[in-house]
């Protein structure tokens, strides 16, 4: 199960040379939880084939006003009996229908009969996006709260020029859909993520790292931005697409880099989730140049000897602020063994609100990708148990379990 579990999502295809994506949405939306019927435009059966989206959602797939092949395909029911609609791609021509109340196949009508929030997916080559017709027809669609378009990619288009237009990819569609079906209880929260490991360079090709990748902090990310905080994620060195929500990314490299990054947002911040593997050393002395195995006169060195300093505790440097209470801040604690117990000793020490208690190095959660299982502590000594999850699910309860303490945060912000 997924993001989109127990959803039933009616997936529109508008005649583009995308819709040949749309087997492979519809594959991925099923596999994120959600149940999938799909109504193509005359012109999309031209890019794709009803028999293969038939088949990969389970449910025959109607094209046609008129037909009378199977009663399940009205247009009223399956407006009726859809949580949410995604137009992926959106033409020109299906945003130019919607946004003049225009209905004269099965895929408009349908869209003009639903009163579920519908997920725009502008696909259409660059010229055709920039448009003054086609953009005044998705501003106006914007200004209305049922409409929520997703920004397209940019890319080498099926014209051979290379802008925006292209249709995002698959996990995209399915954040913003599982963000346009979120709760909005956070709205008015400004939130940090750090996210990732640092990076302690040695040298311009070495460094001491770490096997953080980041996914938990951007998964945290995505969900606080779903449910409506303005989020800016602090990241270190990873390779991960900025989740769909998130406000603003800013990446940095070192622990001190991180520090100035998170000092200079602070005035602004109502909630830090401090995710990130902050390096607690770095070498004392960075080098400018390769430390090579030879000596000057070519022979072989004696193996070099590492200084190591501390870097800041970003936390504790944060916590020790005049304005420290008016944050609510968050650490998570990476443990091997006796979880609780140092957790909660970092709670005390860091003067944190709340920790997330983690176990690392066992095959059911740690690093990467995959699931994540652990205990949020509050300062008050309550605690929520999780139980094990992908992250992204995980992401999500965590966000839940903390909401009634952040909805206070953004409320009190949204009257400042
Ligand atoms: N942290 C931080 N600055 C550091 C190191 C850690 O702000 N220099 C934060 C982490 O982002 C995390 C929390 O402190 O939210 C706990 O991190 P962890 O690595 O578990 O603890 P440490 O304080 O580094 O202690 P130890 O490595 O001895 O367990």
């Amino acid at each position: 199960m997924g993001l989109l579990a127990t959803r039933r999502i009616l997936l529109g295809l508008g005649g583009g040379i995308a819709a040949y994506k749309a087997p492979e949405l519809v594959r991925r939306l099923r596999d994120a939880g959600a149940e999938v019927r799909v109504v193509m435009s005359a012109a999309a059966a031209r890019f794709v084939s009803k028999l293969s989206l038939e088949v990969v959602s389970g449910f025959p797939v109607g094209d046609d006003l008129w037909s009378t092949d199977d009663a399940r395909i009205v247009h009223t029911d399956l407006a009726r009996d859809s949580d949410l609609v995604i137009l992926a791609p959106a033409t020109a021509d299906l945003i130019g229908k919607i946004r003049h109340g225009l209905a004269d196949d099965l895929l408009t009508t349908t869209v003009m009969a639903a009163k579920t929030p519908v997920l725009v997916c502008p696909a259409m080559n660059t010229e055709m996006l920039d448009n003054p017709l086609v953009q005044d027809n998705i501003a106006h669609l914007r200004s209305l709260a049922r409409y929520t378009f997703l920004e397209p990619g940019v890319g080498l288009l099926a014209c051979g020029i290379t802008g925006p237009g292209r249709q995002p990819d698959p996990p995209e569609i399915i954040e913003a859909a599982a963000a346009v079906l979120a709760d909005k209880d956070l709205r008015g929260l400004a939130a940090i993520v750090s996210a990732g490991p640092t990076r302690e360079p040695i040298d311009p090709v070495r460094f001491i790292g770490n096997h953080s990748t980041g996914t938990m902090g951007f998964a945290i990310a995505r969900a606080l931005a779903a449910r409506g905080a303005t989020v800016t994620l602090v990241a270190g060195p990873v390779s991960l697409r900025t989740p769909v929500g998130v406000a603003r990314r800013v990446d940095v490299e070192t622990a001190d880099e991180m520090l100035a990054a998170l000092t200079e947002l602070w005035p602004s911040t109502d909630f830090l989730a401090m995710t990130a593997a902050v390096a607690d050393y770095r070498p004392a002395q960075r080098s400018q140049e390769k430390i090579k195995k030879t000596d000057a006169s070519g022979d072989s060195a004696m193996p070099p000897t590492l200084a190591l300093a501390r870097t800041p505790d970003i936390l504790k440097t944060l916590a020790a602020r005049p304005d420290r209470s008016r944050v609510m801040l968050l650490g998570f604690a990476a443990e091997t063994h006796d979880v609780i117990d140092y957790a909660k000793a970092k709670l005390v020490d860091k003067d944190l609100d709340a920790i997330l208690a983690n176990r690392v190095g066992v095959p059911e959660s740690g690093f990467g990708p995959g699931d994540n299982i652990g205990t949020l502590v509050f300062r008050d000594g309550t605690f929520v148990e999780f139980a094990r999850a992908p992250k992204e699910l995980f992401a999500d309860a965590l966000v839940a379990a903390l909401a009634p303490r952040l909805t206070h945060l953004a409320r009190r912000s949204a009257h400042a």
